[in-house]
């Protein structure tokens, strides 16, 4: 699939947000190595500290599905209008734990002309790995 068509997806997703104490709407398009598209979007909460991100949501819901095989996510987030939007430290330790760094990429944008993307290297280098 087309990174431009995977971001729309994204784009799309966004519209669940549930972000009312930031006002912050993000959404994500996880292609899955079967084809599959599974989305997320950011759901925060008054306490703060149990919102989640659209990325990890993304994820959570793919592997709750049976899916652990990922080729990209696609991110979509702002206010009103779009903004660059990478994802957190937190989300690329879970994308660290699924994904291979230099063939997993992150699709971030703002619209078709500006597209970014990246390896999960590129934005987690010497990532956390257990060793034994
Ligand atoms: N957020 C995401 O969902 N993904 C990101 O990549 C960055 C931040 C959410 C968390 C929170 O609900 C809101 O955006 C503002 O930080």
């Amino acid at each position: 699939m087309e990174a431009y068509e995977l971001w729309q997806k994204a784009v799309k997703a966004r519209e669940f947000s549930y972000s009312p104490y930031s006002g912050f709407k993000v959404g994500a398009a996880l292609l899955c190595k079967n084809g599959e598209v599974v989305q997320g979007c950011n759901v925060e909460n008054s306490a703060y500290g149990p919102s989640n991100c659209a990325e990890r949501t993304a994820f959570f819901a793919a592997v709750a599905k049976g899916q652990r095989e990922f080729e990209a996510i696609a991110i979509a987030g702002g206010k009103e209008e779009l903004v660059m939007c990478y994802p957190c430290g937190v989300c690329r330790q879970v994308m660290a734990e699924f994904c291979d760094p230099d063939n997993f990429h992150v699709i971030c944008g703002m619209n078709k002309e500006k597209l970014e993307i990246l390896t999960l290297r590129e934005l987690l280098p010497k990532s956390f790995e257990m060793q034994d």
